[in-house]
């Protein structure tokens, strides 16, 4: 039963690499700003480039972003910008939530700048987005309600004008009195003007377990640790559980936050408000997914001598059938890289994904697309691998000339992955793996072969 679901995750991987590999030759002979760029800008950047957004500057128009042109490229071309740091040579490259750049875009910017950024004809000009100025919320409409189920808001934080980036980890009850499963999660800051400081958000669920297969190792304290129950950054506001499968909040649970606010100019007091849509009582669904802390996870686990670039690894064994639904690299100032490797019951390997450009300014969560979300077989052993750059190559890096160890501030250092799982048993997980053969479109001498 372990060889079909590798070998979809390989196709998967597979069919994309090759489609990368074409696009790069597509870009325009002589791209203009209104022709070429702004669609692009418009699609890939405003989310965050525009008036009142986090982003230091507006990309909307030509005069704004003619004085940037250098810049864009750099970060461009790096793959800096937009924050987006999966490698995309290696693994599975289809996500939900993807906000890359593709390679045709990107050598389309490129081009642009080279040729010293030219202006087009204004008839060119797309029309502008129309950005919501009112907040509303995402998923109410669909689920035929005016807000969600719950809303837990972290409490208030005034950020000063021009004061240094904060981490707020206010720590807040749901409130909850009975088990709920829930179906969409949403995340936003509670004022337009909120925007402008709230750099990204980590809601995490903390609660105490019954089941076995749902338990985080403990921290220093003994305590569960909490799982990411979600993460917002700018340009993202939902998540939905795939179909059939929810998280489970219990009675008791809290909400910790984990909120990184920056400079927005000017002072300005917010609280962050997480939104929560539940499955109507009766319709609950058949799979739970569990977020699951993995990787080297507690003191001990990171020994980062001076100057020194070095891995240091964790595994994780699967002790039911799942589907891997997401990964989040978590590290500090010194995080170079991350992968996450699945290692199979028969002996095959396969990394799913590797973060090369790890950056602590953008807890990115990757979210794997619905027919590439990789299908384990139980046993399978998940190894994260955390390469730590403790050397003055490393721009973020604070101090090169100090051992540095695992802890909770940004100087101490982390080696782990948030790994959101879906659980499955035999009967589930061979029904998950013969529908995403269809999907695929795999032939039938392939089914065979497996
Ligand atoms: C998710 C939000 C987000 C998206 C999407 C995004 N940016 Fe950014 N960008 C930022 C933030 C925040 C900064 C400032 C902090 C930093 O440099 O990381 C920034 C900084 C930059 C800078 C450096 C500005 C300077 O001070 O030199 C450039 C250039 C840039 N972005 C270009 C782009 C382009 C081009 C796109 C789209 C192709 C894009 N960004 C997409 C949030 C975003």
């Amino acid at each position: 039963m372990s060889r079909p679901s590798i070998r979809v995750a390989v196709i998967a991987s597979g069919v994309l690499l090759a489609a990368a590999g074409t696009a790069a030759a597509q870009a325009p002979a002589a791209p203009t700003f209104t022709k070429d760029i702004a669609p692009i800008f418009q699609a890939k950047c405003e989310a965050c480039h525009r008036p009142d957004s986090i982003a230091p500057m507006s990309l909307v128009t030509y005069e704004q972003s003619r004085p940037w042109a250098r810049s864009i490229k750099t970060r461009v071309a790096a793959r800096q910008m937009p924050p987006w740091h999966i490698d995309k040579t290696i693994g599975v490259q289809e996500f939900s939530n993807d906000r890359s750049l593709t390679d045709a875009e990107l050598a389309t910017i490129v081009k642009w700048v080279d040729a010293g950024a030219p202006k087009g004809d204004a008839r060119d000009m797309p029309k502008a987005v129309e950005w919501p100025t009112e907040q509303g919320w995402n998923y109410a409409k669909e689920f035929g309600q005016t807000e969600p189920d719950l809303i837990v808001k972290s409490t208030p934080w005034t950020h000063k004008a021009g004061a240094n980036d904060a981490w707020w980890k206010p720590v807040v009850p749901t409130g909850l009195t009975e088990a709920r499963w829930v179906r969409a999660i949403e995340i936003r800051p509670s004022t337009v003007k909120g925007r402008k400081i709230t750099h990204h958000a980590i809601a995490r669920l903390q609660q105490t377990e019954t089941d076995d297969l749902a338990t985080n190792p403990p921290d220093a304290n003994g305590n569960p640790l909490p799982g990411t129950f979600m993460e917002w950054a700018v340009g993202k506001q939902g998540e939905k559980m795939r179909p059939g499968s929810g998280k489970l909040m219990l009675p008791g649970s809290k909400i910790v936050w984990d909120i990184h606010y920056s400079n927005g100019g000017e002072e300005i007091t917010d609280q962050v408000e997480l939104g929560v849509y539940f499955y109507p009582k009766g319709q609950e669904p058949k799979l739970r997914q569990v977020l699951h802390l993995m990787g080297a996870t507690n003191a001990g686990g990171v020994d980062l001598p001076p100057n020194t670039v070095k891995a240091t690894e964790g595994y994780f064994v699967l002790r039911e059938n799942g589907r891997i639904e997401s990964f989040q690299p978590h590290m500090h100032l010194r995080g170079k890289a991350m992968s996450m490797e699945a290692i199979l019951p028969n002996g095959g390997t396969q990394v799913l994904s590797h973060v090369a450009e790890f950056n602590f300014n953008w807890h990115n969560t990757y979210v794997y697309a619905d027919n590439a979300a990789p299908l384990l077989p139980r046993g399978t052993i998940l190894k994260i691998t955390g390469w730590h750059d403790n050397t003055t190559a490393n721009r973020a890096n604070p101090d090169p000339n100090v051992w540095v160890g695992y802890g909770d501030r940004t100087v101490d250092e982390m080696a782990h992955a948030w790994v959101n799982v879906t659980y499955m048993n035999d009967e589930d997980y061979r029904a998950e793996v013969k529908a995403r053969r269809e999907a695929l479109g795999l032939t039938t001498s392939e089914r065979q072969q497996q």
